[in-house]
């Protein structure tokens, strides 16, 4: 149903035009600026130490302000403007809210009358996306839309989601009988579950009702056994559902997108819903290793209006695990395609990052 939305041309033309840029961005711009960047360190003769060493160095760099400015602005044209994702579908709404409004297999969606959203939540158009993904009907299917340019280099993000949902099969133990994944969006990172574990209870878990409303469409389309999937309408450090009864906790991209004291909610949530031994893993973007990349990702929460990237980045996991009752913490890169993390890999990446801890049993 969904699929049959039609793009038009003019729309088609607009938003390849923005990923082959962020191609370009990321392929050639990023390791370009690098090079500037190593020459200006070589050339003041010192070793930046901290991003703000990178800041100072690239502070009057023209290449460095292009690169920021191209990514907020390439940005800024995949929702806004004529051919931008929001404005182009809200002017051809109907056919989506047909679709989104259609019959769904009973128990399915879960929503909840007058649900209070959090106010970091709400403060800020996450993404650039005018509205959030959250305040417009359509806000899930558009942002289901721009979600396929958002990392340019994975061609399919469905196998992302298949890659990740691997690294929880092997360390779970035991079977998997119901599965939690917190922050679900548009149900993308559900879909390997319920889709290739017929035996497996799968429930997303969103603030945003028009993102669970694609999330439950879809699934009834790829046909799902009724009672077998929810999407469930709540904040993921209090989801209501009963305590102990899952085997694995998961998220794919939501830690970023709260702030710390929420993020130790989580936890907290997780712990209370996973069985003894069960499995809590999460998927998102940490980066310590390297001053010019966390430059260029600091400058990246700032300019796509993701502002708890930072806070993430610098927050004590281990303590807030610990503190969560939470063990085993494990901090792992995750390779989100084949090669990239090679030492060869010279494009711009997110830094992608496993973040696996256990109940204990
Ligand atoms: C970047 S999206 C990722 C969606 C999905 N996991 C994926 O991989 O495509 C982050 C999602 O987290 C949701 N979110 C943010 N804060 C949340 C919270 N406190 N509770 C539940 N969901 C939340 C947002 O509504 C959004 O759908």
């Amino acid at each position: 149903m969904l699929d049959q939305i039609p793009a038009h041309r003019s729309l088609a033309a607009h938003q390849s035009f923005i990923l082959d840029c962020k191609l370009q961005w990321t392929r050639q711009l990023f390791p370009a600026l690098r090079q500037r960047y190593q020459a200006s360190a070589d050339a003041a003769d010192r070793t930046p130490e901290c991003r703000e060493d990178v800041g100072t160095l690239l502070a009057q760099d023209v290449d460095a302000q292009f690169f920021g400015w191209f990514e907020r602005h390439l940005q800024r044209m995949k929702y806004s403007g004529l051919e931008g994702l929001a404005e182009y579908y809200a002017r051809h709404r109907e056919p989506i809210r047909q679709a989104l409004s259609a019959d769904l297999p009973e128990g399915l969606l879960h929503l909840e009358a007058a649900f209070r959203h959090p106010d970091y939540y709400t403060s800020i158009d996450i993404h650039q996306h005018p509205g959030g993904v959250w305040s417009d009907e359509i806000a899930g299917f558009v942002y289901e839309r721009g979600a396929q340019s958002t990392a340019p280099m994975l061609k399919n993000s469905l196998s992302l989601w298949q890659r990740f949902k691997v690294q929880a099969l092997q360390r779970v133990q035991g079977p998997v009988g119901r599965v939690v994944d917190l922050g679900c969006g548009f149900g993308g990172s559900s879909r390997p579950w319920y889709l290739e574990h017929p035996d497996t209870e799968l429930i997303g878990i969103d603030l945003s009702e028009p993102c669970l409303r694609v999330a439950a469409r879809r699934a009834a389309d790829a046909g799902v056994a009724a009672g077998r999937v929810q999407f469930r309408q709540a904040d993921a450090m209090a989801t209501g559902l009963p305590a102990a009864t899952c085997d694995i906790v998961t998220s794919t991209m939501m830690l970023h997108e709260m702030p710390p004291s929420h993020i130790r909610g989580v936890l907290a949530e997780a712990h209370r819903l996973l069985k003894p031994g069960g499995l809590a893993i999460h998927l998102d973007f940490l980066l310590h290793d390297d001053p010019f990349k966390e430059y260029i990702h600091y400058g990246h929460s700032q300019r796509n209006n993701e502002p708890f990237m930072v806070p993430l980045n610098e927050m004590d996991m281990a303590g807030a695990h610990r503190d969560a009752g939470l063990v085993d913490l494990e901090i792992l890169p995750f390779e989100e395609f084949d090669g990239a993390l090679s030492p060869s890999m010279d494009a711009w990446r997110f830094p992608w990052t496993m973040i696996i801890a256990r109940k204990p049993a």
